[in-house]
């Protein structure tokens, strides 16, 4: 029987959190660190990563970094034998590093669409098979963070549309072929959160950005999401309140996609 007054209690759970030095993933981070989870921040931009993780232990929580490049295999394999090295195990991983780039299939190159698919989608590959073994040992479980465009396409994002309906796909066979490890993989699909990324979309648009925000408040809940709305998401599926829950999708957008 589960104990639902417990069931977000984290303490005594090692979670690795990959693009965690910025938005949705340092939400992700700072959410389960203050639900008691020990966190490994994994993220390719050490000056910021470190800057966050000072920030984070000074506020007493349990946290660390190690550097990683998600499109190497070597990076994704270090990361999480530092993770299993500094803390004896690892029970849950989130997959948050992310680039877009919003440029149209005419005006993107093949180097822009491989750098794309390489992050977004061969990043959660390497580092879900780099993990897998220690969430075998814990029956841990996986989030990764696709997007409201998961399911359906978006202008001048064809690369990132992709990449992130294979983020989806990927989730739900994973969640099939780890079924019998007791190993849960589920997808969380954010609609438009107030991250450098969104910010950085308005400049690549040409756009200016309060009225870019206007824009992506114009949902039912009528503003922009922030990393905080998705942390709750990924803390419920990392949760076992979610213990019957794997090979799904999530979508978080205030109602966005209804
Ligand atoms: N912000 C949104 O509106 C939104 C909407 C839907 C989905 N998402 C997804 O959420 C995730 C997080 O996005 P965000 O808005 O927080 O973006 P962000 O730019 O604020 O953070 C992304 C993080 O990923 C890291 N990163 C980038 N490339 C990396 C690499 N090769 N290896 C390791 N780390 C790398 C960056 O250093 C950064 O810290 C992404 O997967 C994104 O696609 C974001």
């Amino acid at each position: 029987m589960k104990k639902f007054s417990e069931a977000l209690d984290f303490r005594g759970k090692v979670a690795a959190v990959t693009g965690a030095a910025s938005g949705i993933g340092l939400g992700v981070v700072q959410a389960l660190a203050e639900a008691g989870a020990t966190v490994m921040m994994v993220d390719v931009d050490v000056t910021r990563v470190r800057l966050e993780r000072d920030r984070l232990k000074q506020a007493g929580f349990e946290v660390e970094f190690s550097r990683a490049d998600v499109r190497s295999e070597k990076d994704c394999e270090e990361a999480v034998a530092e993770t299993v090295k500094k803390f004896g195990k690892l029970d849950i991983l989130v997959n948050s590093a992310g680039v877009i780039i919003r440029k149209d299939v005419l005006e993107m190159s093949e180097e822009e669409w491989d750098l794309v698919l390489d992050v977004n989608l061969k990043g959660v590959f390497l580092m879900c098979r780099a993990a897998l073994p220690h969430l075998i040992e814990t029956k841990g479980s996986i989030v990764n963070i696709g997007s409201g465009w998961s399911l359906k396409g978006g202008p001048k994002a064809a690369a990132y549309c992709a990449s992130k309906a294979g983020v989806l796909n990927f989730t739900r066979a994973l969640a099939i072929d780890c079924g019998k490890y007791g190993v849960r993989v589920n997808c969380v699909c954010p609609g438009d959160v107030d991250t450098p990324m969104l910010r950085k979309e308005a400049l690549e648009l040409g756009l200016d950005l309060e009225e870019f925000l206007r824009e992506a408040a114009a949902r039912p809940v009528q503003r922009p999401g922030i990393p905080d709305d998705v942390a709750g998401a990924v803390l419920f599926l990392a949760s076992p309140l979610a213990d019957w829950i794997t090979g799904t999708s999530l979508v978080v957008d205030g109602g966005g996609l209804a």
